[in-house]
């Protein structure tokens, strides 16, 4: 008979210890995880798949009702029970809203909690036998091929991280889609200040052996509280060469089933690595600002990515659009001869606010004007209904631009 899988979630390991002991003698009960916090409970349960998920409400950084929003979204068919102490009643009614299946109250013996695991992991076959052939779907639906988004500009400071990190954060907080956020500015990657991470491991130690396993790469994540992944650069310029653009293949080849969104952010220049990104993505952003020089030098980019046989993929983005810079978008669309597909406004208090307090300004600004922005920017880009239409577009334009490497095409070596 197969047993109930059960993942313990709670940041003292002496409670998980007591917990684990409490069910090891429970035939029909296998503990298959242990996790310390929210962020590392999503990535066990999402490889690990489990039937039931024991989640404490008292977790710093991510706590457990946002542990568990995330968690009903991201590993459905797993169920989540609450162990709470009595004074945290109040949290158990936002806890089932979050998607918590039940509750148990601290302190608990052990045949008590196997019922309650017992009693949750029953209905939930019911309820998996009666919706049928859903989880078949969801399985095949996950095989599909992600949007692999590649941030450009010519010039550094136009915004690209700032882009690139409001968006990410501003699509996995719906927590409908899974996103992945990867720093490729290699050797001055910000990406974790912005969203105020700290890095312990990095891309680089990706890098020690062969080939590059997903669950090297998943171990690497650093999970930021809107729900969304990010693999860091890496700390230091010195270990940037360590990565080169083999390395970023096999980790975009890697993860590319596995995410809704990635989005990687790249440096503001031609190299192995950016044009990897390109012949990898399905989008190219090009970031452009209202200043002679930038868009000199973006017509210039529009022509090589021409040559590259990449201009479908291209979505030019205009930051910092504002009346007082002399030119309209309709000048840079004229000056590019290509049509503006997203548009930011200039937003210096929001902007510089969220900066230095390493929250994005989709989250600590979302009244502003940028933030409006991103969410119309989240609403073009997301697919409406469940069935994505540009489904069949997508996988056309992948057969007919398969990856080949760009710098050899354009530079000839
Ligand atoms: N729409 C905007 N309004 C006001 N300030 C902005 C806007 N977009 C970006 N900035 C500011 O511009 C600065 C540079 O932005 P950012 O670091 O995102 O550029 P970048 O293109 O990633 O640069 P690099 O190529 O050096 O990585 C930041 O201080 C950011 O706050
Ligand atoms: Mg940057």
């Amino acid at each position: 008979m197969k047993r109930i899988s059960v993942l313990i979630v709670d940041d003292i390991s002496d409670t998980r210890d007591s917990i684990r002991r409490l069910l090891q003698f429970e035939d029909d009960i296998e503990v298959l995880g242990e996790a310390g916090s929210g962020s590392e409970a999503i990535l066990i349960a999402e490889e690990k798949r489990p039937d039931i998920i024991l989640m404490d409400i008292n977790m710093p950084e991510m706590d457990g009702i946002r542990t568990t929003e995330l968690m009903t979204l991201r590993v459905p068919e797993s169920s989540v029970i609450i162990m709470s102490v009595q004074e945290e009643h109040a949290y158990l009614r936002r806890a089932m809203m979050a998607g918590a299946r039940e509750y148990i109250v601290k302190p608990f013996a052990g045949d008590e909690l196997a019922s309650v695991i017992a009693k949750v992991y029953e209905m939930d076959q019911q309820r998996k036998e009666a919706l049928g052939e859903q989880s078949k779907v969801c399985n095949d639906s996950k095989k599909r091929n992600g949007e692999i988004i590649s941030f450009f500009s010519t010039k550094g400071g136009v915004g690209k991280t700032t882009i690139a990190t409001n968006l990410a954060v501003q699509l996995a907080s719906s927590g409908k889609w899974k996103v992945l956020l990867i720093d490729l500015n290699l050797q001055f990657g910000d990406v974790a200040v912005f969203l105020n991470l700290v890095p312990k491991r990095t891309m680089a130690d990706l890098t020690e052996s062969g080939p590059i396993k997903y669950s090297e790469i998943q171990s690497n994540f650093l999970t930021h509280s809107s729900g969304l992944q990010v693999l860091a650069a890496p700390t230091r310029p010195e270990y940037a060469e360590l990565v080169t653009a083999e390395h970023v293949e096999q980790i975009l080849s890697e993860v590319k089933t596995r995410f809704d969104y990635i989005i990687c952010d790249n440096v503001s220049r031609f190299e192995e690595v950016s044009l990897l990104t390109f012949d990898m993505a399905t989008q190219i952003w090009l970031v452009v600002a209202m200043d002679v020089p930038t868009l000199k030098n973006a017509k210039l980019s529009l022509e090589v990515i021409e040559g590259l046989h990449h201009t479908p993929k291209v979505q030019v983005v205009l930051n910092r659009t504002s009346k007082e810079m002399g030119m309209d978008p309709r000048d840079v669309e004229k000056s590019l001869n290509f049509k503006i597909s997203y548009k930011i406004p200039s937003d210096g208090r929001a902007l510089v606010a969220s900066l230095n307090q390493g929250v994005p300004f989709v989250t600590s600004y979302p009244q502003s004007k940028a933030s409006e922005a991103i969410r119309s920017m989240v609403e073009k880009l997301t697919p409406s209904e469940d069935v994505d239409p540009n489904l069949e577009l997508k996988e056309q334009r992948r057969q007919n631009l398969s990856p080949i490497k760009g710098l050899r095409r354009v530079f000839g070596f």
